[in-house]
Formats: C-alpha cells, sequence, structure tokens
C-alpha cells in the first residue's frame, strides 16, 4: 500500500539555514495494516504524512502509495487516500450535515450519493445528533469525529491521521479509537497514523514505526520492540541472608542481563518474563531458597525510545505540553 524509499524533505527556512525534517525514511506498509508512527515533537512525522499524502514534494527518494507516484501521480494517489491533518481546518459556521455533503460533492459525488454517504458517515462516527449543529460549537472530541468523517466521505482504502487524539481527554480519545478500529474493521481500510502518545501506540497498532530527527530508529510490534530492546525485568525478594544464592541462580538463567540485589530484593532483565520468572523460582526452591515475593516488571514504549536514544518520549512529550 505505501512504499517510500530514501524519503527526504529539506525546508530552506532562510538563505542561510535549511532543515532536513525528513532524513531517508524507508517504509513498507502491506494492506490493512495498522501503524503508528510514534515520535517526539518535531521528529518530522508530519512532514513524512505530508509527502504521502502529495500536499508536498520530497525533496529527494521515492514513494508509492496505494500504487502511484507521489510526485508523478498525485491526482491518483489523491483519489485513493483520505487524509486528516493535525488540527483540521472543516468551516465554522457550516453545519456539520452540510460539511459532510460538500466534502462528498467536492470528492465527485452527486448530491444524492453525497447525503447518503454523509448519512452513513454520521451514524458510524455517532454524529447524527449534530448533524444541524454548526461545527465552531462542536467540542473537541465531536470536532475530532468530524475531521475523521471528512477523511472517510470517499471511502478511501487508505486513510492517514496526523495526530488524531491529541488534546482529547482520556474518554474522548478511547470514543475516537472505537470508531476509528471499527471502521478499519468494517471496509479493511489501511490506517497510518502519527502519535506522540506512547500508550495509544502500544494498545492501538499492530506496528510502531518510531521517528526522531526525521529517522527510522526502529520499526516492529510494540511486543517485539519491547522484548528485544527493553526486556522485561523480575524483582524477587528473599530473606537477606539469601540473596547472594538467588543472585548466583538469577545469573545462570539464560539471557539474563542487569543482575543487581539491593537489601533483600534482586532485579534481573530477561526477554521473557512470564517464562523466565517460574524458571527461577523453580531453581530456588530446588536450592533450598524460599522466595518471599515476586513480580514481573514489562517494559513499556518508553523503555524502548529511551533505549534508542537516550531520552525520555514521556518526559518530552510531557514538558511540551506543561
Ligand atoms: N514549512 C516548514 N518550514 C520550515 N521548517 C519546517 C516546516 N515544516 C516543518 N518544519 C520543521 O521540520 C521538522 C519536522 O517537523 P514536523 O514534520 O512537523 O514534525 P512532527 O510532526 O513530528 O512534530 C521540525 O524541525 C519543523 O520545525
Ligand atoms: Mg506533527
Amino acid at each position: 500500500m505505501i512504499s517510500t524509499r530514501a524519503l527526504t524533505r529539506d525546508f530552506v527556512v532562510s538563505r542561510t539555514e535549511t532543515v532536513r525534517a525528513v532524513r531517508g525514511i524507508s517504509l513498507d506498509v502491506e494492506p490493512g495494516e495498522l501503524v503508528a508512527v510514534l515520535g517526539p515533537n518535531g521528529a518530522g512525522k508530519t512532514t513524512t504524512l505530508r509527502m504521502l499524502t502529495t500536499l508536498i514534494t520530497p525533496t529527494s527518494g521515492t514513494a508509492t502509495v496505494a500504487g502511484y507516484d507521489v510526485t508523478t501521480q498525485p491526482s491518483q494517489v489523491r483519489r485513493r487516500i483520505g487524509y486528516v491533518g493535525q488540527g483540521n481546518g472543516a468551516g465554522h459556521t457550516q453545519r456539520v450535515g452540510d460539511e459532510l455533503r460538500g466534502q462528498g460533492v467536492i470528492y465527485g459525488l452527486d448530491r444524492r450519493a453525497a447525503k447518503q454517504r454523509a448519512d452513513e458517515l454520521l451514524d458510524a462516527l455517532e454524529l447524527r445528533e449534530l448533524a444541524q449543529r454548526k461545527v465552531s460549537e462542536l467540542s473537541g472530541g465531536q470536532r475530532r469525529r468530524l475531521d475523521v468523517a471528512m477523511g472517510l466521505v470517499h471511502a478511501p482504502s487508505l486513510l492517514f491521521l496526523d495526530e488524531p487524539s491529541t488534546g482529547l481527554d482520556p474518554q474522548n480519545r478511547a470514543n475516537l479509537w472505537d470508531h476509528i478500529l471499527r471502521m478499519r474493521e468494517e471496509h479493511a481500510m489501511t490506517i497510518v497514523l502519527t502519535t506522540h502518545y506512547l500508550d495509544e501506540a502500544d494498545t492501538m497498532a499492530e506496528r510502531v514505526v518510531v521517528v526522531d530527527h526525521g529517522e527510522v530508529i526502529a520499526d516492529d510490534t510494540a511486543s517485539a520492540l519491547k522484548a528485544r530492546l527493553a526486556g522485561d525485568r523480575l524483582a524477587l525478594t528473599v530473606a537477606p541472608s539469601n540473596i547472594a544464592r538467588l543472585t548466583a541462580l538469577a545469573e545462570k538463567l539464560p539471557g539474563a542481563r542487569e543482575v543487581v540485589a539491593v537489601g533483600d530484593e534482586l532485579s534481573v532483565r530477561v526477554a521473557n518474563g512470564p517464562a523466565a520468572l517460574p524458571e527461577l523460582i523453580a531453581a530456588a526452591q530446588h536450592n533450598g531458597v524460599p522466595i518471599a515475593s515476586a513480580q514481573v516488571h514489562r517494559p513499556t514504549l518508553d523503555d524502548v525510545f529511551l533505549n534508542l536514544t537516550g531520552r525520555s518520549l514521556r518526559e518530552e512529550s510531557n514538558g511540551k505540553a506543561a
């Protein structure tokens, strides 16, 4: 559905300064995938999406989207994709229903088809009761649902969403996600979205592309990234007199890393915590070391980002929000 090679975009800011916003991104997305592009502010997420949606041209590199080249066949690309930008610009004084019908007409539907499509989307995104409201009167969550509906008017097989849930409270985020996932299931859509919410990328996307400074620094399922780049941490407590023996046993676990004993607590990093924990407990029992408590701490995508960059994405996002 998407294939990019060494996609690059420079912005000439002044005669002496050029910003390289995207630095050689190569990415393949298969039909039906739901891919989250995760990265801090300024990472190049929006610039990448704007190239893939033909709104700006690449400085170098290539990209095909839905089978067409973004540079030489932009109108074919546009016909097959939906794009919901970061903070979209639906007209303010228009009514919700009119806005959706108007969008259908822009995409070449006749008036009857446009009305029918608008009706479907009003129902699908729970906007029916708001159809007569002015866009300017909608809440943030309602507005974002309208944005998504606008992107779906021409039933695209590929949908781009730029930070669809930014600025929404947790309940509205969850609600928007319900709608996105349902639309995806019903219409077998491929979805590429950007987010700087770690938990969102973690729980919603099957695949997470982590970008930083205009480059892809990781690309895998969230669970694979966490297992490979961070690993689970086991934490066990024993009587202080037994900590040395437990430490020795932990060091023998296959793939054990970062074995650290502090007081009566032992911490060890392993690839698969739920599998390694019973193994370690059994070894302890076998050697007459009673375990007082045991826990598996699973890593977060923030641990992954920290591992890759030495910075915490959580802190950066929070810092920005604050
Ligand atoms: N039109 C532009 N002119 C100059 N610099 C830009 C422009 N658009 C984006 N940039 C710069 O490119 C980098 C990537 O921006 P962007 O793609 O918006 O990041 P993200 O969406 O990940 O926050 C940033 O450093 C940003 O300041
Ligand atoms: Mg952006």
